[in-house]
């Protein structure tokens, strides 16, 4: 059962995997230093943990890049290599409700009133393209009346005055369906955002689904998230978080947001232009600064996407015997997915992905192929593609269906179309794939090895 504490999560990682976290000590800027660096490692093939310790003019220590690799998502859960999604959904399924403490660690410093200002935070620029400086591990805590329960997710803000945080709730989940019923009813919207928590909290927050991810949180850790209550509004925050913010979302509000560099790859400025009133700030001693590194980058989409593929898995599996493994590609931002089915009916290939179109409302296209096609590998399905797939064949499209805004070829409300692409052999498919023998492939190890 781990500590909830993201220092101790860190002081674990540093001392069982040391190789898998690097320490920049050198004096670096909030403007895109990060960004660059992460980017620079990335293109090395290398995702290591992240910490600096020297950021900007107050020598802030950032802790960055924590869910680059699947294989330390895996070590997050406890899961063998391999059976991330298993695991996930396993623990998931024992959700527990969150257990009140009376104190915390988050308490430890309480700021409200005329000592308060925004602008102390040590926010960083991510892109050159960007607005300005962005929170970007922000996760909002909302608890409603009307749903009977409460939601975290995740969304950028930039400070926009002492007390205003600008945001996006484009991707239009729980939290914009809360501040739509508290516009109904005429009042604002309690919020706490959440900043630096341990990463079975961010994990949990990333869930798109119908329950209080604070209990998924609770699965996650096997044992009920241990939380406070906020000052002003009582909202159930994890006790050990670095910072959170309180305050309130008027749904009257409208301030101009973005553009900021987002997962598509792209710097958009679709939002949905809201404004965090923020009343109370709360931190730790010595607060961590926790960053997820921003645009198409493996942290933001790892972090996305392992709930969404743990998920869909399980959906498909309860009704498709034959699905053998579900990915959602870097290449695809969170557009495209593969899927592997071990076809036994002719159109089975495509019912499964009529589901997997309906079920995720990010997809764009999916690509069914068999289980001899590695689908980590783009190269792979793009082969299966080219060689077990006819156009006028093996293809639909269902348009007209809400997606994401935030795909720049959607309209801006986010409505687009869905395509299907079966690249599975088919009945009558008879090639013979080329094939080398275990033996010879041994002796041109032998030869080249030495
Ligand atoms: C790192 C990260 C950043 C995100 N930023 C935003 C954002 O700025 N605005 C938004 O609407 N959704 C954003 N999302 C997506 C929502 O957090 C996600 O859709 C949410 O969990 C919705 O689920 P819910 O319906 O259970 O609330 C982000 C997700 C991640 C992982």
């Amino acid at each position: 059962m781990p500590d909830q504490d993201l220092r101790s999560f860190l002081a674990e990682y540093g001392e069982s995997h040391p190789d898998d976290v690097t320490t920049i000590e050198a004096p670096l800027s909030m403007a895109e230093d990060i960004t660059a660096v992460v980017w620079e490692l990335a293109d090395r093939d290398r995702h290591e943990l992240l910490r600096f310790t020297n950021v900007g003019d107050k020598g802030t220590t950032v802790v960055t890049n924590m869910f680059a690799s699947r294989p330390r998502i895996e070590h997050m859960l406890g899961a063998p290599a391999g059976g991330l999604h298993e695991r996930y959904e396993d623990l998931a399924a024992g959700a527990v409700a969150p257990e009140v403490l009376e104190d915390g660690p988050v308490l430890e410093n309480l700021i409200r009133g005329e000592d308060l200002d925004l602008n102390a935070l040590p926010l960083l620029t991510h892109f050159a393209s960007d607005s300005g400086p962005y929170i970007t591990s922000g996760i909002i805590v909302a608890e409603d009346p009307e749903m009977g329960r409460g939601n975290l997710s995740y969304h950028r803000a930039a400070v926009v005055s002492r007390t205003g945080l600008a945001t996006s709730l484009h991707s239009r989940g729980d939290l914009w369906r809360m501040l739509r019923g508290a516009e109904a009813r005429g009042e604002p919207l309690p919020v706490a955002m959440v900043i630096g928590a341990h990463p079975l909290f961010m994990l949990a927050a990333s869930a798109r689904v119908s329950v209080d991810e604070r209990d998924i949180a609770g699965g996650l850790f096997e044992a009920p998230l241990e939380v406070v209550r906020t000052p002003a509004y009582g909202i159930r925050v994890p006790a050990s978080a670095e910072y959170v913010l309180e305050g309130t979302i008027d749904p009257a509000d409208d301030v101009a947001e973005g553009p900021f560099g987002e997962f598509s790859g792209y710097s958009s400025d679709r939002s949905t232009r809201d404004l965090i009133e923020v009343e109370t700030i709360l931190h730790r001693n010595n607060p961590l600064w926790v960053d997820i590194v921003g645009g198409n980058s493996n942290e933001h989409l790892n972090l996305a996407r392992v709930p969404r593929e743990a998920e869909m898995i399980r959906k498909l599996r309860e009704r498709f015997a034959t699905v053998r493994a579900v990915h959602y590609p870097n290449s695809g931002a969170h557009f495209h997915c593969y899927v592997a089915v071990e076809q036994q009916r002719a159109g089975e290939a495509r019912q499964i992905m009529l589901a997997l179109l309906g079920w995720d409302p990010y997809l764009k296209t999916v690509v069914a192929v068999d289980d001899d096609i590695n689908l980590t590998d783009d190269s792979a399905v793009l082969w299966a593609l080219a060689t077990r797939f006819q156009p006028d064949r093996d293809v639909f499209v269902v348009d007209g269906l809400p997606g994401s805004p935030l795909d720049p070829s959607s309209s801006v409300d986010g409505s687009t179309a869905r395509m299907a692409l079966d690249a599975t052999r088919g009945a009558d498919f008879d090639a013979i794939p080329i094939e080398i023998s275990d033996g010879a492939m041994e002796r041109a190890r032998a030869l080249l090895d030495g």
